[in-house]
């Protein structure tokens, strides 16, 4: 293990930004940290994943349960490449570590055992949505929390492609909460509770589309 997972986070540069999601996450099921990359850190990314794109490396994702692809664009219109954290770009590992640090955080923090961290690239073209779900769709799927991390630069309100979360509330109505995938943020909630949908927008939008499960994962498929 990475003797930085293990160093102690008194002083660590996201004390105060972990302290901060750990806690949202505890009282609200969800949060975001504005700056988790650096404009730099999620550039380079961008960059990784515009590479994968050019050499046609992306997938149209499915949704496992339509056969028919026309539905299944309607329902969820992105393309997405698995990362295997240890062949990645130095500069996408830097984002897994990250990462990790944070899961363990959460674990400290929250009482959670949260295991391992699984990604993938993520590319919506223009006007693709994904509509309303959760990300735990399974009985026995092991995804606590969804975490994503949004590699668009400049990124304005008119762009669209909003994150919008259905948060439940005591009443038992709920409430939404939109978030802009604006470069270097990060969206982190409760996979099992909350569920969300990708709204349209009018430029390609790119992230890191990723889960902390409670088990370990099986690579092998990649
Ligand atoms: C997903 C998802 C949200 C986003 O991939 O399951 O809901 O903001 N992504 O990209
Ligand atoms: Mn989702």
């Amino acid at each position: 293990m990475n003797k930085e997972y293990t160093s102690p986070l008194t002083d660590h540069p996201f004390e105060k930004a972990f302290e901060g999601l750990a806690d949202d996450l505890s009282e609200k099921g969800y949060g975001t940290i504005e700056h988790f990359l650096s404009h730099a850190e999620f550039m380079q990314i961008k960059e990784v994943a515009d590479n994968h794109k050019e050499e046609g490396n992306f997938k149209k994702a499915g949704i496992g349960t339509a056969q028919d692809f026309q539905i299944d664009k309607q329902i969820r219109g992105d393309y997405i490449r698995w990362i295997d954290p240890a062949k990645a770009a130095a500069a996408t590992q830097l984002y897994v570590n990250r990462m990790r640090e944070l899961l363990q955080y959460i674990n400290r923090t929250c009482f959670l055992s949260l295991k391992d961290v699984e990604l993938h690239y993520t590319m919506y073209p223009v006007g693709t949505v994904y509509q309303r779900h959760l990300d735990q769709f399974r009985h026995d799927d092991h995804r606590r929390l969804s975490v994503i991390c949004y590699l668009n630069k400049d990124w304005k309100p008119e762009h669209g492609g909003q994150l919008r979360l259905y948060i439940p509330q005591e009443d038992g109505g709920e409430k939404t909460v939109d978030i802009l995938p604006s470069g270097g943020k990060l969206a982190c909630f409760r996979s099992d509770l909350i569920e969300h949908e990708v709204l349209p927008a009018t430029r390609e939008r790119y992230s890191l589309t990723g889960w902390m499960l409670d088990q370990y994962i099986d690579l092998t498929f990649l």
